[in-house]
């Protein structure tokens, strides 16, 4: 999602920098960037190189007006970035997380600033969907969340805002959807192509659950199961053993070439 961030924060004529340890993550993200920029110049959109021009990868964190993250749904390693965010970036700058699921307030805890740390939490693919979940923690400035909604505007997107509760709005909606769905596979309902078609066809919904999953990636999908689960206390939440062992066998979805479906 950070590369589709990057692309609309890019395309909207800010000057963006990549950065990600993991080798060859920035690579990976520019390479989606230039086929997403190429769909959307086909149908009329900007040129891509002038909004590449615009991003530039960088070996560490670096000064900005704005950090928006998007690291693996993991709160220590989340708090982590957001620690050395705090210490890299000038004082006046605003913190901000693509979490789905992990608590702003704790993100905000790790910083010297937390009035000026705040969920912004957009939608796969992020240059198609037109959201941007603005989620405000404790102590998230009324300054703060009006810049953020502003911005998430000037992208083209628009803002809607939650508290800081376990999955929000979004994902307190959708993962226990996507979670019923594979347990409906795991009890041999149907397969998974029916469940699909009765949620595409039936609901009028893009995709069907399973599809998405596939999308948003299935470790991901167990990771918010996880927070909703402990942070709401209940069982209902608990994510579905065979989310989890499709995890375990690495079939994590798109990303990795299968999940509940195959890709090539
Ligand atoms: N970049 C640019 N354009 C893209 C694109 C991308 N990455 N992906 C799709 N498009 C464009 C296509 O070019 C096409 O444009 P036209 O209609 O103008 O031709 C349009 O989007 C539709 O794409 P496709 O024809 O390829 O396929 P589709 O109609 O099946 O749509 C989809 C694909 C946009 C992914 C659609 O199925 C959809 O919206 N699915 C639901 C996605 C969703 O629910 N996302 C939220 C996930 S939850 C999340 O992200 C957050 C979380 O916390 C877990």
């Amino acid at each position: 999602m950070g590369g589709g961030i990057a692309q609309v924060v890019a395309g909207s004529g800010r000057r963006v920098s990549l950065y990600d340890p993991y080798p060859g993550a920035t690579d990976r993200g520019l390479a989606a960037m230039r086929k997403s920029l190429a769909r959307l110049a086909e149908k009329g959109g900007g040129d891509p190189d002038e909004v590449l021009g615009r991003v530039g990868p960088v070996e560490d964190l670096v000064a900005a007006d704005l950090m928006i993250e998007a690291v693996v749904e993991d709160a220590s390693v989340k708090e982590d970035v957001f620690r050395r965010a705090d210490a890299a970036l000038p004082a006046e700058a605003i913190l901000a997380s693509n979490t789905s699921s992990i608590p702003i307030t704790s993100l905000a805890a790790a910083t010297s600033r937390p009035d000026r740390v705040i969920g912004m939490h957009f939608f796969n693919p992020v240059p198609v969907l037109k959201l941007v979940e603005v989620i405000r923690g404790l102590e998230t400035s009324d300054e703060t969340a009006a810049a953020i909604a502003g911005l998430a505007g000037e992208l083209g997107k628009t803002p809607a805002e939650a508290r800081d509760f376990p999955g929000f709005v979004s994902n307190r909606i959708l993962m226990p959807f996507i979670n019923e769905a594979v347990w409906a596979l795991m009890e041999g309902v149907a397969e998974p192509e029916a469940i699909d078609t009765i949620a595409t066809l039936g609901f009028a919904h893009p995709m069907g659950p399973l599809a998405l999953a596939d999308l948003i990636g299935l470790d991901t999908c167990v990771a918010i199961m996880e927070v909703l689960h402990a942070g709401l206390g209940s069982d209902r939440y608990a994510p579905c053993p065979l989310l989890r062992q499709y995890v375990q066998a690495g079939r994590l979805g798109r990303k990795s070439g299968r999940g509940f479906y195959e890709y090539r």
